[in-house]
């Protein structure tokens, strides 16, 4: 994949078919922890306007600015403002190409531009959610460990792996 196709922007409205694809399609959505169930076009709209277009980190990933996933990286607050939790996901007929990785390794430079505290970035992904780990290994982040027994997701106690990617690892130091 030609990275310079790849790009992340704020979402419009106008993305709402493309987010539907992704975001009503089990197999992109099996593994997002707390991702709410689209019944239709309107609650994706809505979703859009009042979650993603204010977040302060939502991103649409775009291929040939056409919206086919989204990264976000939302920070803590308090005593944990120096961490931030990274998730993403990309619409299943894009998959295998890189196309994650590339939208990673962006999202890690302006993640640690946009949010000053911040110094520590991670993703808890499924332990059986190879994909996704293969991901953070190729955008360099280093696996922690198995966080056993960690949460409900649809109706089962899940198992996940924790990943981090510090500040002090960027390039840009
Ligand atoms: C995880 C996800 C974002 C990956 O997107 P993608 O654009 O296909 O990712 P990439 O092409 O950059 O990399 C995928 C890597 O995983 C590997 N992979 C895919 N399925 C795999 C499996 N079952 N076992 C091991 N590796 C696997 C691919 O071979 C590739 O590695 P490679 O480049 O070394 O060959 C996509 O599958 C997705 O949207 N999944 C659903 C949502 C999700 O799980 N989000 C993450 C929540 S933590």
């Amino acid at each position: 994949m030609d990275s310079s196709r790849v790009s992340l922007r704020t979402f419009k409205l106008s993305d709402v078919d493309d987010f539907l694809e992704w975001a009503s399609d089990d197999q992109v959505t099996q593994f997002l922890l707390k991702w709410k169930v689209f019944t239709s076009r309107d609650e994706a709209l809505n979703f859009i306007k009042d979650i993603c277009i204010p977040h302060p980190c939502c991103r649409s990933i775009c291929l040939d600015d056409r919206s086919i996933g989204f990264i976000s990286i939302t920070p803590s607050f308090g005593d944990d403002k120096c961490r931030a939790d990274i998730g993403y996901a990309i619409a299943t007929k894009y998959w295998g190409q890189g196309i994650a990785a590339i939208a990673v390794k962006m999202a890690l430079a302006s993640g640690f531009k946009d949010f000053h505290d911040v110094v520590r970035l991670q993703a808890k992904t499924d332990l059986e959610n190879k994909a996704s780990q293969r991901v953070l290994e190729k955008a360099g982040f280093f696996k922690e460990g198995m966080l056993r027994k960690y949460c409900f997701h649809r109706g089962q106690i899940r198992d996940l792996v924790i990943y981090s990617f510090l500040v002090t690892e960027t390039v840009l130091n």
